[in-house]
């Protein structure tokens, strides 16, 4: 439910203590928030420069994906309280030696998902996924809190720690001020948002494809995570697929920093989120770029996508 009348509207710093979350957890949500702002300001006035110089631009966008990286990690240092991270752009887990307040969780991050969209102005996003202690490689379900930020026509933060899902959007004072709170899916949908290609459907995801189609499902995919998933949980409808294919058993998205803060988020308002025969937050992930199979979405779709790759249907 959009929250309407101005003054309940409040800043993300004030939500977090008026609803009681840890301080330190409470500091890693608020810096990611801080560390967003500086992406976003990157990426709306980086110097896109003219037709022919796309390479220069994909440099610009790997320095994108980079940049992003290394304001969230050092935002995360800043802390004082993360002890370890996972980053997509980093190939081996980060250690945070400077002493200080106890650092008592562990983070895995996906910087800039979607990357390759920026240069076509499509949505794209950061996802943060929170753990205590400091193994950031722990099953989905030890999370204590996950986020999300959209770069899209609005800047939007989504957090849950365990009490409600909650969306706050970024104003031209650059504060980010509650928008919806206690996101909550509906039970069934009517939204497919089919990844990887349809030449590599085994046959029983295209069973599965097939099914919702003819239900009258309304595919809407843009090839980026962040903005599918967010669409998939703000209109509560619906389901996300990035399916095992043929030449990818595991399908494409990662566990750690992709899988897991979504599937988390995805709960917390009602939803489920699947490999297509386990819970994705009961896997424990073997490595860092550990990949797995995903139904993520309305319970309903979710338990028919696990039905019919069980042969049930
Ligand atoms: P990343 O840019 O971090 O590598 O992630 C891209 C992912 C995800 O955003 C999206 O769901 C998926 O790639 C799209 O894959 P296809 O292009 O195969 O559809
Ligand atoms: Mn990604
Ligand atoms: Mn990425």
């Amino acid at each position: 439910m959009a929250v309407k009348s101005k003054h309940v509207r409040r800043g993300l710093w004030n939500h977090l203590m008026r609803t009681g979350v840890e301080m330190g957890l409470a500091s890693i949500i608020y810096e990611v928030g801080v560390a967003s702002k500086y992406v976003n300001h990157a990426m709306r006035t980086g110097d896109l420069g003219l037709a022919g110089t796309s390479n220069l631009y994909g440099e610009e966008q790997l320095a994108l994906d980079v940049l992003a990286d290394e304001i969230i990690k050092d935002r995360l240092d800043h802390t004082g309280r993360v002890s370890k991270i996972v980053s997509e752009e980093q190939s081996e887990i980060i250690i945070f030696e400077r002493s200080g307040r106890r650092r008592q969780y562990a983070v895995c991050y996906d910087p800039l998902d979607g990357s390759s969209l920026v240069d076509v102005n499509l949505a794209v996003g950061t996802i943060v996924s929170i753990y205590p202690g400091d193994d950031p490689l722990q099953p989905g379900k030890n999370q204590v809190g996950a986020m999300f930020v959209v770069y899209g026509p609005r800047t939007t933060l989504v957090y849950s720690t365990g009490n409600g899902v909650f969306e706050f959007t970024l104003n031209s004072l650059g504060e980010y001020t509650l928008t919806r709170e206690n996101i909550f899916m509906k039970e069934q949908g009517n939204l497919y948002s089919p990844g990887g290609l349809r030449s590599e459907y085994l046959p029983e995801h295209e069973r599965y494809v097939a099914s919702l189609e003819a239900d009258g499902y309304k595919l809407r995919y843009s090839g980026g995570f962040v903005p599918d998933i967010n669409q998939i949980l703000l209109k509560g409808s619906g389901v996300f697929m990035y399916p095992a294919t043929r030449k990818s058993p595991c399908g494409k998205l990662r566990l750690p920093f992709e899988l897991n803060p979504m599937a988390y988020l995805v709960e917390q308002a009602g939803g489920g989120a699947s490999t297509g025969t386990e819970r994705i937050l009961d896997v424990v992930p073997g490595d860092l770029d550990q990949r797995s199979p995903v139904y993520i979405g309305c319970r309903r779709e979710v338990a028919l996508a696990e039905r019919i790759l069980n042969g049930g249907e």
